[in-house]
């Protein structure tokens, strides 16, 4: 690891700061250094690109003005305003961090990352980021852009895979952060990140930092940051149950004990779950089809007879799971009573008032693509 003398580590602020001043992104979370605009921003950012995450940020804000509005928000306001970002657990811990801050620190946050880090879904860089953006504390903020930049920079070779990593990086970085503009100097590493020195396509050649970037010195961009791949995700079969009937579309909302909890989806049976065949204890299609029927007949007492949908099954990729989703239809010629089955019809034109998640929205379109353009219309 390189060692920057006291000279060094002035120089860069320097270079830095007045790079970023001159070129920094102007984005709708930096207009001003409110906690609450930067934590909301910190979380969308935290999986989400910055172009995806504006329009998002801006109709958050519109929706939820206040800290308070968003701890009093109704769960599906909330949910439809997340819709589409992904990783939807980030929304409703951003929600109950929101009532913490509203009832247990009365509405005060808390200025330290130290202390940020007892509110729901901010860890350890949320809580730099907002300690130094919005109270102006000295403290690193660290997150994949910060371990690219600072591997690169200062020839770290540690493992960013490894929980245990991040602070041999908070170490390395906290005498280097600015004293005196903490939150500009982490958002210039972010922006660097996003720039010269970004993951694939870096252009370190024309950095504005490039005199203090070791690896390019030393012709080893390419080898910074050092990081294990994660296992691949793992293939996860579904089947979807389209059931139509007059009464319109037959949706589900997703239980506590589920991912995309609240989100709607037609009902989603897991190939595993399933009798398997006989003899061979591989699924076939056809036994599956007899499988579910049987399963809707016993448990909701719904009569369903199922065609398969054209097509490719749907696939949707979480970071452990790779869903691969088949798509079945039953029509029927009237509306069964619900007393057994815990959802309700929704007519195809009301399903986008509900919160849905990625993967509903491509079953839905590869639904009308499959013969049914005008399933989903706006009426
Ligand atoms: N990525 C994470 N936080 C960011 C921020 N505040 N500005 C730009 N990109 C970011």
């Amino acid at each position: 690891m390189e060692k920057w003398s006291a000279a060094t580590i002035r120089d860069f602020r320097r270079t830095l700061l007045d790079w970023y001043d001159q070129e920094g992104r102007d984005l709708p979370w930096r207009q001003d250094h409110d906690p609450y605009h930067v934590w909301v921003s910190e979380i969308m950012l935290q999986q989400t690109q910055v172009n995806t995450v504006i329009p998002y940020y801006q109709n958050f804000m519109a929706t939820f003005p206040t800290v308070t509005d968003l701890a009093n928000a109704d769960e599906a306001t909330l949910l439809k305003a997340w819709q589409g970002l992904g990783y939807y657990s980030r929304a409703r811990n951003l929600q109950r961090a929101a009532r913490q801050i509203v009832t247990d620190y009365q509405g005060h946050w808390p200025k330290t990352a130290a202390e940020l880090t007892d509110l729901v879904g901010i860890g350890p860089y949320t809580a730099g980021a907002i300690a130094s953006i919005a109270f102006g504390e000295v403290v690193p903020a660290v997150d994949g852009n910060a371990f690219r930049v600072f591997a690169r920079l200062l020839l770290i070779d540690d493992d960013i895979a490894k929980p245990q990593t991040r602070q041999v990086f908070e170490r390395a970085i906290q005498p280097i952060v600015d004293p005196k503009r903490p939150g500009a100097f982490n958002q210039a590493i972010m922006d660097l990140g996003a720039s010269y020195m970004r993951a694939k396509n870096s252009d370190p050649e024309h950095s504005p930092v490039k005199a203090f970037d070791a690896s390019y010195q030393t012709g080893r961009v390419a080898d910074f940051p050092v990081k294990t791949k994660a296992p691949r995700p793992k293939l996860i079969p579904y089947y979807a149950v389209i059931v139509h009937s007059p009464a319109g579309y037959l949706l589900v909302q997703r239980d506590a004990t589920q991912m995309l909890t609240g989100y709607w989806t037609f009902p989603l049976l897991l190939q595993a779950d399933l009798p398997p065949a006989d003899a061979t204890e591989t699924n076939n299609l056809a036994q599956d089809l007899a499988a579910i029927t049987r399963q809707f007949k016993t448990d909701y007492q719904l009569d369903l007879d199922l065609t398969v949908v054209g097509g490719q099954p749907v696939s949707h990729t979480y970071t452990h799971q790779r869903w691969r989703v088949k798509l079945l239809v039953a029509e029927l010629a009237t509306t069964p009573s619900l007393a057994f089955f815990p959802g309700k019809w929704v007519a195809g034109s009301e399903i986008a008032t509900l919160p849905l998640p990625k993967v509903q929205e491509k079953m839905m379109t590869r639904f009308q693509n499959q013969g049914h353009p005008a399933a989903f219309a706006k009426n």
